[in-house]
C-alpha cells in the first residue's frame, strides 16, 4: 500500500486523534489541493518580500495576536526558532536558555557556535515533568553573565506548565535584550480567557506559534511575532528568508490566512465549547484511584505560574503501568491515539476542534483502566530526575572536534558528541560537550532496561556513544 492509500484508509477508520494537527482531521475545508497548489506567481505575493496578499495576512496575524509584526513560518515553529535565536545572537555570542527547550533552540545554538547559558527549570517529581522557569533564575544567569544577549524559554511547555512570562521580561528588558518565548504549543492563548494569557500580551519580544500544533491549520504551519525596541527586525527577517524554505507553500499559507479568519470570528466560542467540555472533563480526578490527571492544582508549586488545561497529561505513577503502556492500550481498545508517552504519564492534546464525544470517549476509558488496573503501592520512581551536566565545550566545538565511539557504559566523565534526547519532546538528555557524570548514565540505563529508543544519537539503543577524543 502506497503512502497517499495508507492515509485515505486510516481516515476513514474511527481512531480518534488526541494529538496534532489541532483541527484534528475535521475542521477546515478546502476544494482539491492540487487546484490550489500555486508557486510565486504574479499577483501572489512573495513570502519573502511580502507587499501584496501575504503581506495582508501577516497583518492579520499580527492585529490578532496583539504584536508589531507577525510572519508566516511553512517550515514550522523549527524556521522561527532558528531566525529569532541567529537573529538576536551575534555568531559566537552568548545566550541563555531554559534547560527544557526544544531541540530547535540547540540546534540554532550549534548553528550559530553560541556559548549556551542553562536556566533549570523546577522539577515537579509528582508527576515527573518539568516545572516553569522563574523571573529570579533568569535574573540569576544574567547576573552571572552580563554578556548575554537574548533568553529563550518555552512556555507552554508540552505539559501544559506556563512561567511568569511578564515577569521573566521584566527582567531581561533591565539589560536591554530580547526575550524570546518558544510558545509552540500556545498558539491559542490569544483567543479565550479560560486559558493562560499569551506571551506577546505579557511583554516578550520574539514569540514562535505553531498553528499547527493548537490552532486548526495545515501541519508545517506556524507565526512568529516581533514586537517592541530590544527586536533587531531586519536580522530577524534576513534568516528567516535563509531558514524558510523559497518555494512556500500556497496551501499552507492559504491554510494560516482560513485559520486566522475562523479564530477571528469563531476562536472565542469554539474555545469556550473546548473549556466547558475540559471542566467537565477534569472531574475524572475525583472518581481516579490509580491515574491521576494534572490540573490547575499544579500552581500551588512555586515555580509554575499558570496551566494549559488543553494538555491532558495523565499521570501513571499511582498504577502498576507504565505512560506507554496506558498509551497503547487507549489505542489498541479504545482507537483514542494520544500524543506522546513517557515512563511514568502519557499526553492527550485537545483542541477547539474536539468533539464532546471524543473527550468523553477518552473519560470513559479512562475511568475502565483505572477500575482494570492494579494500584501501585510504593509510587514508581521517576526515571528522569532533575539532570546537570557541566558544559566543557560549546555544542559546536563538541562536534566539530574529533571523537572517537564508546561503550556508554565506559564514558563516565568523557565528553559527548552527540545529543540524546527522546522525541517526543525532543528536549535533551545530554548535548554535545557536556560531561557525562553518573546521574546522567544512571538515566540513560535506566532508559535502556525499559526499552525506550533515543534519537540525535547514531546508535539509537545507546549502547554506544561518540566522546570527544581526549
Ligand atoms: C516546545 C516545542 N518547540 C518547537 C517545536 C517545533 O515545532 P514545529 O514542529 O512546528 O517545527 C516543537 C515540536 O514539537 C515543540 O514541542
Amino acid at each position: 500500500m502506497g503512502l497517499y492509500e495508507k492515509l485515505k484508509e486510516y481516515s476513514s477508520l474511527d481512531y480518534y486523534p488526541f494529538h496534532m494537527p489541532g483541527h484534528k482531521r475535521r475542521l477546515g475545508e478546502m476544494i482539491n489541493p492540487y487546484k490550489l497548489d500555486i508557486t510565486e506567481i504574479a499577483d501572489f505575493d512573495d513570502l519573502h518580500h511580502a507587499e501584496g496578499i501575504l503581506k495582508h495576512t501577516e497583518q492579520k496575524a499580527a492585529k490578532l495576536f496583539g504584536a508589531e509584526d507577525s510572519r508566516m513560518l511553512i517550515n514550522g515553529s523549527t524556521a522561527g526558532i532558528l531566525s529569532a535565536i541567529a537573529g538576536s545572537v551575534r555568531p559566537g555570542g552568548k545566550i541563555a536558555v531554559a534547560r527544557n527547550c526544544h531541540k530547535s533552540v540547540y540546534h540554532a545554538i550549534l548553528l550559530g557556535e553560541l556559548q549556551s547559558y542553562y536556566i533549570y527549570p523546577e522539577y515537579v517529581g509528582e508527576y515527573g515533568i518539568h516545572g516553569a522557569v522563574t523571573p529570579e533564575s533568569v535574573e540569576k544567569i544574567l547576573n552571572e553573565e552580563p554578556e548575554i544577549q537574548a533568553v529563550v524559554i518555552t512556555s507552554p511547555t508540552y505539559e501544559g506548565i506556563v512561567s511568569d512570562v511578564a515577569g521573566i521580561a521584566a527582567v531581561v528588558h533591565k539589560r536591554k535584550i530580547p526575550l524570546i518565548v518558544d510558545e509552540a504549543h500556545g498558539a491559542h492563548l490569544y483567543f479565550n480567557t479560560h486559558f493562560p494569557k499569551g506571551a506577546v500580551s505579557c511583554g516578550a519580544d520574539i514569540v514562535i506559534n505553531s498553528v499547527h500544533k493548537t490552532l486548526p491549520a495545515f501541519t508545517q504551519s506556524a507565526l512568529l511575532h516581533m514586537q517592541g525596541k530590544y527586536v533587531n527586525y531586519q536580522r530577524v527577517n534576513r534568516y528567516l528568508s535563509i531558514y524558510q524554505t523559497s518555494s512556500p507553500s500556497y496551501l499552507l499559507m492559504a491554510g494560516i490566512s482560513q485559520c486566522l479568519q475562523y479564530m477571528s470570528c469563531q476562536g472565542i466560542q469554539a474555545l469556550e465549547y473546548l473549556y466547558e467540555n475540559l471542566q467537565e472533563f477534569y472531574q475524572i480526578n475525583e472518581k481516579l484511584d490509580k491515574f491521576s490527571i494534572v490540573s490547575r492544582e499544579i500552581t500551588t508549586y512555586n515555580s509554575v505560574y499558570d496551566f494549559d488545561m488543553s494538555k491532558i497529561v495523565i499521570s501513571c505513577k499511582g498504577a502498576q503501568m507504565s505512560g506507554e503502556e496506558l498509551k497503547g492500550i487507549l489505542k489498541h481498545k479504545y482507537h483514542l491515539e494520544l500524543e506522546m508517552s513517557a515512563v511514568t504519564y502519557c499526553l492527550a492534546m485537545t483542541t477547539l476542534a474536539d468533539s464532546r464525544e471524543g473527550i468523553q470517549r477518552l473519560y470513559t476509558a479512562l475511568l475502565e483502566q483505572d477500575n482494570q488496573c492494579l494500584k501501585c503501592e510504593t509510587q514508581s520512581q521517576d526515571l528522569y530526575t532533575q539532570i546537570r551536566a557541566k558544559r566543557v565545550l560549546t555544542i559546536a566545538e563538541a562536534q566539530e572536534s574529533p571523537m572517537r565511539t564508546i561503550l556508554l557504559q565506559q564514558s563516565l566523565g568523557k565528553v559527548a558528541g552527540e545529543f540524546i534526547y527522546l522525541y517526543p519532546p525532543g528536549v535533551p538528555i545530554l548535548c554535545p560537550g557536556e560531561e557525562i557524570n553518573q546521574k546522567i548514565l544512571s538515566l540513560l540505563t535506566a532508559y535502556q532496561e525499559a526499552g525506550i529508543r533515543f534519537q540525535g544519537i547514531q546508535d539509537e539503543t545507546a549502547k554506544w556513544i561518540q566522546v570527544v577524543f581526549d
